[in-house]
């Protein structure tokens, strides 16, 4: 499966932290998009979708979320509650976002602009879809 857990460069010292991600340092590709999350709650389950083409890196920047990630073969599930990592996803895994605490802002990188063309959004979908590239 295509994820990567992401160290980023952190630069803390008495004034506070500062994290660092650079473009084909720890981000493997141009970010054309970001967007956030944030007003979830533990009841919240958000993603359910697969992309076609998309590469993201998801950041906590603040507080907790758990992900469930699958390519149809194996199943992992990552905890992200760490500002100075972050958890790269590449494109044909579905993924499914929970357990957000009331606190947590989940940032996300993308490589591409916002297009619905590039979802997949129903489970029995991609499954075709990952048996069809095999
Ligand atoms: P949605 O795909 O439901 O979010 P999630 O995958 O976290 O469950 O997106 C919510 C709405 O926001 C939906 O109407 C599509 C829109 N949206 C954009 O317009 N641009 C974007 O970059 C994203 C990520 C979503």
């Amino acid at each position: 499966m295509d994820i990567k857990k992401i160290e980023f460069q952190q630069h803390g010292d008495s004034r506070g932290m500062l994290v660092v991600a650079e473009y084909q340092k720890e981000i493997p590709f141009t970010v054309k998009r970001i967007y956030y999350i944030y007003g979830a709650d533990s009841e919240t389950r958000r993603g359910f979708h697969s992309h076609k083409n998309l590469q993201q890196i998801y950041i906590a920047i603040h507080g907790s979320c758990r992900v469930t990630l699958t390519d149809g073969k194996t199943t992992e599930t990552v905890c992200l509650d760490d500002a100075a990592s972050g958890l790269y996803i590449g494109h044909n895994v579905w993924r499914e976002i929970y357990d957000f605490s009331d606190d947590a802002v989940l940032l996300v990188l993308a490589s591409e602009p916002y297009s619905e063309d590039d979802y997949i959004r129903t489970y029995d979908q991609f499954i075709q879809t990952q048996t069809e590239n095999i």
